[in-house]
């Protein structure tokens, strides 16, 4: 059940505008930050009020078992059989339990990233998150390299792996995982359909190489508590994105969080054309009522928590 409580913790932009008829060119410009610690304090009690990404970051052993059928949380008709891998790879305990950090790094894959020679700022965290496999040795400069946290939808295994289908691919996958070098892999496996194959193509790679690395894959009420979190400020999101979801997840292990890589536009505040993604030629229209995203919303959101001083967005170069 969303509450429909109106007290409102998530800065809202007092311009006196309504939200959607914000200039572009204002939302483009990022002031000088500085951390509010109450704030922050204030926005992690509110989500734990939801979820607490300790227990939801990852289905437990103890909770399914291998043979259980369990319903998508986006398709609600279409269903997944719980595989023995999956079983296996599923955590006894939390991958996150007693986890603290003083810093953060949530790294998104805009291609604002490129020439901004972030890479050492972002290494240079306790804890790193990135998402959806995103490559890092050839971007090491820009993005860094440090991996604690890295998701994996599996639409993924298709886009940047040609689903498997030879060594060659299999090799890059490999490769990939293995630089995580016990971090976590964190694989949304009960969201939407057409993934099941894959998601096992993945587990079984993990156990046949007897990888080092920690699997995890979310709760299946995640979506709906950290929609029902927005919700109640008032930013109603559709299908919150990977980077959104790390966000709220993160609150709960870290006392500062800088954002790096969100940056849904086309251009950059000088006007300079901006890849989607800094690593591949996929393009994204980012206003479109088809996507299932609504990335400018949530940005024009993470920017007024980063003017409030709950969050840190990175968008220039770093040097
Ligand atoms: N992102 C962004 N601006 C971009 C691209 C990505 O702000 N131009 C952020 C989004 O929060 C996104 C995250 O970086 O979720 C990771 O990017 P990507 O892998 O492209 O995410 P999506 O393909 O949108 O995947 P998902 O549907 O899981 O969010």
């Amino acid at each position: 059940q969303i509450s429909t409580n109106t007290s409102s913790t998530v800065p809202q932009e007092r311009t006196g505008r309504k939200e959607n008829v914000q200039p572009q060119a204002k939302l483009l410009d990022i002031p000088e930050w500085k951390h509010n610690t109450t704030l922050t304090a204030r926005i992690r009690k509110d989500i734990l009020k939801f979820l607490d990404a300790e227990k939801d970051i990852s289905v437990l052993k103890g909770k399914l078992k291998a043979g259980d059928i369990i319903h998508y949380i986006f398709d609600r008709d279409r269903t997944l059989n719980i595989s023995h891998t999956l079983y296996e790879l599923l955590p006894r305990t939390s991958p996150m339990k007693n986890k603290h950090f003083r810093q953060c790094a949530i790294v998104g894959n805009s291609g604002i990233l490129l020439k901004s020679g972030c890479g050492q700022e972002i290494d240079a965290h306790q804890f790193v998150i990135r998402c959806n496999l995103a490559p890092v040795e050839e971007y090491a400069q820009d993005v860094g390299l440090k991996t604690d946290l890295v998701t994996m939808n599996p639409s993924v295994v298709q886009r940047a792996f040609e689903d498997l289908k030879n060594e060659t691919w299999k090799e890059k996958l490999l490769h990939r995982l293995k630089m995580l070098d016990g971090g976590i892999l964190w694989i949304p496996a009960f969201m939407a359909k057409g993934g099941e194959e894959r998601v096992e193509w993945v587990n079984n790679l993990i156990v046949k190489h007897k990888l080092h690395l920690q699997t995890a894959y979310p709760s299946l009420r995640l979506l709906h508590a950290v929609r029902g979190y927005w919700l109640t400020n008032k930013v109603l999101i559709k299908r919150p994105t990977t980077g959104l979801l790390m966000y709220t997840l993160a609150t709960r292990f870290c006392d500062e969080i800088h954002l790096y890589g969100f940056w849904p536009f086309p251009k950059d505040q000088k006007g300079n054309a901006v890849k989607y993604h800094y690593y591949d030629s996929l393009t994204y229209e980012y206003n479109s009522r088809a996507t299932p995203h609504t990335m400018p919303l949530e940005f024009k959101t993470l920017r007024n928590m980063h003017l409030q001083g709950a969050l840190k967005l990175n968008v220039g170069a770093c040097r």
